[in-house]
């Protein structure tokens, strides 16, 4: 089997983490592995399939003889070295959303459009970790009955915003606790014990950045420019998971019956709905695993085409870091390295 040079930028932050285990977990098929950051971390020692490696400053240079650059460092570094990264020969499967909405950069979920990953010209974008959750369970049921409509409200945890949000979280609980005054540096307001409507900057349209992500890049990854979107996005105090109340007006309508018979035989979907034992996904079940799960399915009340979910994901797993290395696993497994755009 073909083995693959990979390099991860952003190897000591929590996605990039979350890139070294599960490369290892999978077994990717790697020859070598180099660890990229910023200056502060060069010199700084991880293990990667128990062999000590040296996290490197990322510089133009760090791209030489890499065939996949795994990028989860922010938009300004992804925007800055991906294009060298791709000029020097590498596919850069990038998690930020410098080139998500780029009508000539491909925005992937294996489950969903893997077949868009063939056009790549040496940049691939990874969604948004509660677009991602969404379309997995949304796609199998749109091809059954097309999707006119979805609301969606999220409640989105800390490691979605990066360690630093995690470590404010774990302090201000402390703070909140011990009766202490609290402080807030990475959210507007404090974040332990509350719960935000607030996820990335505000647009003229009175929408945020993310909820606005939801929108435009559901319809680019399903290839459904016609469905209509509306998100509302919300910061909780959970570390790990992110969870969704989704609300889909179909075509036609569809009994929570058809919609569990459906998601239980889709790929990467757990169908976790019995609310006789209070079975349903919830973000501490989730954390750790790969699945999206789905639950409370019903109908709903307000709409006769209309059905309401629960779906819950990893953030940092199947939001992020195991979506990319599906991309990456999609591209060696077809041979669909090589730029086709
Ligand atoms: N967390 C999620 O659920 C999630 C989901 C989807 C996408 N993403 C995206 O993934 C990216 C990283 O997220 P994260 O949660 O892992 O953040 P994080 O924990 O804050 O880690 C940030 C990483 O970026 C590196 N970095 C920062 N500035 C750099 C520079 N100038 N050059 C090279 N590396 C630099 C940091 O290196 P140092 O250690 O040297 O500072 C660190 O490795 C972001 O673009 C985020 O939007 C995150």
């Amino acid at each position: 089997m073909k083995q693959y040079r990979v390099a991860i930028v952003g190897a000591t932050g929590l996605v990039g983490q979350e890139f070294i285990r599960i490369l290892e977990q999978r077994d990717f098929p790697m020859s070598s592995v180099r660890l990229l950051a910023s200056d502060r971390s060069a010199g700084r020692k991880l293990f990667v399939r128990h062999e000590e490696i040296e996290v490197e400053e990322t510089v133009p240079e760090s791209f030489e003889n890499v065939d996949i650059a795994l990028f989860s460092a922010g938009g300004d570094t992804s925007r800055y070295f991906s294009p060298i990264a791709a000029r020097a020969g590498a596919v850069v499967v990038d998690n930020s959303s410098a080139f998500r909405m780029d009508p000539g950069v491909p925005l992937v979920v294996p489950e969903v459009n893997p077949e868009d990953i063939k056009w790549h010209r040496g940049i691939i974008a990874n969604p948004n970790c509660s677009t991602i959750q969404m379309v997995v369970a949304l796609y199998p049921l749109h091809k059954v009955n097309p999707i006119k409509r979805v609301i969606v409200d999220t409640y989105q945890s800390v490691s979605g915003t990066g360690s630093a949000a995690v470590e404010e979280l774990t302090t201000q609980t402390k703070q909140v606790l011990e009766g202490q005054e609290v402080v807030s540096s990475v959210y507007p307001h404090q974040i332990a014990f509350n719960v935000l409507p607030e996820i990335d900057v505000f647009l003229d349209n009175a929408y945020t950045k993310e909820e606005w992500k939801m929108v435009e890049e559901t319809r680019k990854i399903m290839h459904a420019n016609e469905i209509a979107i509306s998100a509302t996005c919300v910061r909780v105090p959970v570390f790990t998971g992110h969870s969704e109340a989704v609300n889909i007006e179909f075509s036609r309508p569809m009994s929570p019956d058809e919609a569990r018979q459906i998601l239980a035989r889709a790929p990467g979907v757990k169908v976790l709905d019995d609310t006789t034992v209070s079975l349903y996904p919830h973000a501490w079940l989730a954390a750790g695993t790969d699945e999206v799960y789905v639950g409370r399915i019903r109908q709903d009340a307000s709409h006769p085409n209309g059905l309401v979910m629960w779906v819950v994901s990893d953030n940092l797993r199947k939001g992020a870091a195991l979506n990319a290395i599906q991309i990456a696993e999609e591209m060696t497994r077809r041979d669909w390295l090589s730029s086709g755009g």
